[in-house]
């Protein structure tokens, strides 16, 4: 063959490569979307888990509720956004973005978002709260925690942990490929419990440049099985 149609040949395999790849790439999101959509359909996503509904240790004890933000009493909501503003708002104030405190309430009040709620039992008080949220995020199915807080007295006692633990549970039963979460650089304790939950640097985190510097970082827990699921095929 010539050189001229030897050419020809190759761009026109690439070509053929490239169409098979976006479509891979095309198919692959289309089933994260599926399984997204299923997961979110799930009535209570708790409930395959009755011995992750109390938490009794260090003088703690508590029952965790699953609710979607339709399903959550107006008190307990109101409750949720004080406790983000109380925990949060220092050091939102020390970021970029500053503290938006209506645009805090209406993330938390869209109508995807759902909570997990950790009840005092003896006294019916809410200690802690994770929104999260099932969703796409750069292409990817994923458990998306947009926020873990605990009153102040319920910290350091391992309710954060165990939280975590349930939505790592509720994520990886649904078939998310990740827990997902964003963390202000400068909130230390929050990176160093993140970390010892065993939460690494998403791909997906922005790097720092040298005319950008961002104040926040992602991190995530892969769902190994699901990987090597992926691998093995
Ligand atoms: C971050 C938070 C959810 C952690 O929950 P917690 O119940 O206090 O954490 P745990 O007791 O489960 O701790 C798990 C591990 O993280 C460590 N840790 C937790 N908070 C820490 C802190 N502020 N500084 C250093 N280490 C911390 C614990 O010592 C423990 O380590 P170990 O494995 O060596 O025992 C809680 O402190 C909180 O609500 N903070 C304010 C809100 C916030 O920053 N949320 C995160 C960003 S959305």
């Amino acid at each position: 063959m010539e050189e001229r149609q030897l050419k020809k040949q190759r761009s026109k395999n690439k070509g053929k490569e490239r169409r098979a790849e976006q479509k891979a790439e095309a198919a692959r999101i289309k089933e994260g979307q599926r399984l997204v959509k299923l997961a979110q359909e799930v009535p209570d996503p708790l409930a395959k888990f009755p011995s992750f509904h109390k938490f009794e240790r260090s003088g703690l004890s508590c029952k965790l509720i699953y609710r979607r933000v339709a399903d959550m009493d107006e008190p307990l909501l109101e409750w949720a956004i004080d406790l983000t503003k109380r925990n949060m708002q220092p050091l939102y104030e020390k970021s970029s973005g500053g503290w938006k405190e209506n645009m805090k309430r209406e993330e938390m009040t869209e109508d995807a978002a759902c909570f997990l709620v950790a009840i005092d039992t003896a006294t019916d008080k809410p200690l802690g709260f994770s929104h999260f949220r099932f969703d796409m995020d750069y292409g990817v199915e994923v458990l998306y925690c947009y926020e873990l807080q605990l009153e102040p007295e319920c910290r350091q006692k391992g309710l954060g942990r165990f939280m975590l633990q349930v939505l790592e549970l509720m994520a990886f039963t649904n078939q998310m490929s990740k827990v997902v979460l964003t963390v202000f650089k400068h909130n230390l304790g929050g990176i160093t419990f993140f970390t010892k939950c065993k939460y690494t640097l998403d791909d997906t985190s922005p790097e720092d440049s040298f005319d950008e510097t961002f104040d926040y970082c992602i991190m995530s827990k892969e769902n190994k099985v699901k990987r090597s699921q992926k691998t093995s095929l």
